[in-house]
Parts: structure tokens; C-alpha cells; sequence
């Protein structure tokens, strides 16, 4: 059942490049169209749209805001990503011309059923991006789109948030085809581009024995941060949140742009600080800054751990240790980035002694507001 694995959580993180590879297969016919696992939603209507809200929680939430840096990118509609749990209470502008698209593991998340039904109830139309068949917010959703992940058993969602990224550039690049934002060859590239992830993900997998020796020499700390920058800033909050509800450590993550408006307060002598660098070859401008930020935490006495794209020599002369994963396209570069921080918050709660499968206090399914 953990296949050779003892733990589920390590089990379904070595499940990712399969659970991308699934997500993909057969997806885009070769007229450039998503084939949808159920329901319709017209052609016409996806045209008219002119705004996508992206209603989550948790990790399927931080897949929705690294989708958002694509689909903004590819298709030029303006996306919105709230938490399910705000959607309804905050009186949002929703209506026919509005692409509400669910994004759920189990399907039976509350919070995200009653979101999808106050969006109908406003006659948007609506996609479920969702793990489990036939589930509440599959069968209810106008359309669905299943992420193939297949069943996730540990209560810390790994796989199916690399799937639920894979999905939502599916419906991204399905998008921007469909309202003529690019050209079918670039189409091609992007997916081109998605069909290598999962090897890439595999080298991870294989090269990550330095992240695990480090979390094993860290279950002392008391706090971490996190910080990231464009679709990096998901991965430094989705990292937190793995650390947070495995091994019981405060860790908060930020927008690298944001260390001056506030969090550098909390840097102090020793603090480990992980920084998911931008890639060089994406906005120049962008690695120079989280560079910077990495100097500033450390000349603060921060404990500096860079996520760096293999090639990026720069890295190492600032920081403390690299965890280098291999060079993508800018926006598929969440697919790899995070997996080195999925596996330190696994093997560091795995060294407190901890239950990584059931962690205290959480269920694998919320089915409550
Ligand atoms: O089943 P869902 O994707 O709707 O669940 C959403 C969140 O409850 C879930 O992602 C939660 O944050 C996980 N425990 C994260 O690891």
C-alpha cells in the first residue's frame, strides 16, 4: 500500500512526476481543445468571460495563486484567487461573465461546496478541478477537469497540489487558444514544456538527500520563514504550511518584496530563513532583488537556505547552503521548487518523531464551515 515507502506522505511525494505525467495525458487534442472529464461548458460562454476567481483553501488555494502568473500571462483575463471560506461572506462581483473555477483534492471541502453554490446561485459558470470521482463539488460543478493524482492518503497535500498546477495550466493554455492570445506553435511549447516536468521532478526526488540531512539537524527550531517572489511567493507559502501542520513549527511565509514593509523585524541571530530564488533567465531585474534580500537576512545573522535552479552560480556566494532543482520555463519552475521543501518539512517532522501521515488536530477532509 506505501509502496516499499513508510510512510504515505513519502510514498505520494515520489508519486508526483506520475501524478503530472497522468494530469497531462491526452488533455489538448491536436485543434488545441481541453478534453473536460465531464459536463460542458459552451465555447461561447469561455469567451465572453472577462474574470476568472479561483476559489480554494489551503494547498489547493496556493495552486490556484501560481496558476493565476499563468493564466494572467497566456490568456490576458484578470484572475482572482480567494479562500473559499471568504468568498460568500464578502458580497463578491460574480455573474455570467465570471469563470468560477473550484480547485479541491477531496471534492467534499465545505467551505469550497458552499463557494461554488453562492457562484452558480450568481449564474457563473463553473469548473471543478478536482482529485476524487464523482465527489460533491465534481458532480455539482458545470464542468470538471480531474487532476489524476490518484488517492492521497496523508492528511498534508503533496501530489495532488503538483496535479491541481498541472491542471490549471491545462485550462490556461486551453484558454488562451480558445480567445486567440497565442499562436498554436507556442501552444505546442508550452506543452512541450509541461510533458518534461516530471522527469525533472524525478531528478529532484533522486538529488535530495542534502535537504534531508539539513532537516534532520533542525528539530530544535522554533521558527522559519519563508520568503518568494512572483510564482515563487506560492511556493514560500505552501513550504510554511507544510512545516506548520507536519512538525508543528511556526513558519510564515512571504512575498520577498515585502521583507522591508515589516517581516525583517523578526530576523535575529541564527534564524533560518529558505528563499526560493527566481530563475536568472525570467525577469533579471527580479533575481538581483531576491539576491539582495537574501543578503539583507543574512547580514542580519539569518541562517541562509536558497532553492536555486541548477546553473545559477550566483546563489552560492549568498547563502548558506543551495538546494539546487533543474532549470524550467519560469512559470512551470513551482513544479519543481517545491518539492525540496515538501521533503525537509517530511523528514524534519519525521526526526521529532511524528506521525507525517496524521498529523494532530487536522483531517484529511474539512467537511465542516
Ligand atoms: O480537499 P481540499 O483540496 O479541498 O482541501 C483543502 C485544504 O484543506 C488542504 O489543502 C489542506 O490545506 C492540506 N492539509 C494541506 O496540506
Amino acid at each position: 500500500q506505501k509502496g516499499g515507502f513508510s510512510t504515505f506522505m513519502e510514498k505520494e511525494i515520489h508519486d508526483q512526476p506520475t501524478a503530472v505525467a497522468d494530469t497531462l495525458r491526452g488533455r489538448i487534442d491536436d485543434r488545441g481543445r481541453l478534453q473536460l472529464d465531464g459536463g460542458i461548458i459552451h465555447e461561447t460562454v469561455l469567451n465572453s468571460i472577462d474574470k476568472i476567481i479561483v476559489v480554494a483553501c489551503g494547498t489547493a488555494a496556493y495552486a490556484g495563486l501560481v496558476g493565476r502568473y499563468a493564466i494572467e500571462h497566456w490568456c490576458r483575463i484578470p484572475v482572482e484567487v480567494e479562500l473559499a471560506h471568504e468568498f460568500r461572506y464578502r458580497d463578491p462581483v460574480v455573474g455570467v461573465r465570471t469563470l468560477v473555477v473550484a480547485i479541491s483534492q477531496s471534492g467534499e471541502t465545505m467551505d469550497t461546496i458552499m463557494a461554488v453554490r453562492h457562484a452558480q446561485q450568481q449564474g457563473a459558470p463553473v469548473i471543478a478541478i478536482v482529485n476524487t470521482q464523482g465527489s460533491t463539488i465534481a458532480r455539482e460543478a458545470d464542468a470538471v477537469l480531474y487532476t489524476r493524482a490518484g488517492p492521497e492518503i496523508a492528511v498534508a497535500s503533496t501530489k495532488a497540489f503538483l496535479a491541481q498546477i498541472t491542471a490549471v495550466y491545462l485550462l490556461g493554455i486551453y484558454l488562451a487558444e480558445l480567445r486567440g492570445n497565442k499562436f498554436p506553435d507556442e501552444i505546442e511549447s508550452l506543452l512541450e514544456q509541461l510533458d518534461a516536468i516530471p522527469s525533472k521532478i524525478q531528478r529532484v526526488l533522486d538529488t535530495s538527500e542534502p535537504i534531508r540531512e539539513l532537516a534532520r539537524t533542525m528539530a530544535n527550531e522554533r521558527t522559519v520563514l519563508f520568503l518568494g517572489r512572483h510564482v515563487g511567493y506560492p511556493v514560500a507559502l505552501e513550504g510554511a504550511l507544510k512545516l506548520k501542520e507536519l512538525a508543528y513549527i511556526h513558519a510564515e511565509g512571504f512575498a520577498a518584496g515585502e521583507l522591508k514593509h515589516g517581516p525583517i523585524a523578526l530576523v535575529e541571530e541564527g534564524q533560518p530563513v529558505f528563499i526560493v530564488l527566481p530563475s536568472p533567465r525570467g525577469r533579471e531585474s527580479l533575481h538581483a532583488k531576491v539576491i539582495s534580500n537574501v543578503q539583507e537576512v543574512r547580514a542580519r545573522g539569518a541562517r541562509t537556505f536558497v532553492i536555486a535552479e541548477e546553473g545559477d552560480t550566483d546563489a552560492a556566494n549568498y547563502a548558506e547552503q543551495v538546494f539546487y532543482v533543474p532549470s524550467a520555463p519560469v512559470l512551470m519552475t513551482p513544479l519543481l521548487s517545491v518539492v525540496p521543501l515538501q521533503i525537509f518539512a517530511l523528514e524534519l517532522a519525521a526526526a521529532k518523531g511524528y506521525d507525517v501521515d496524521q498529523p494532530r488536530n487536522l483531517a484529511k477532509s474539512v467537511t465542516v464551515e
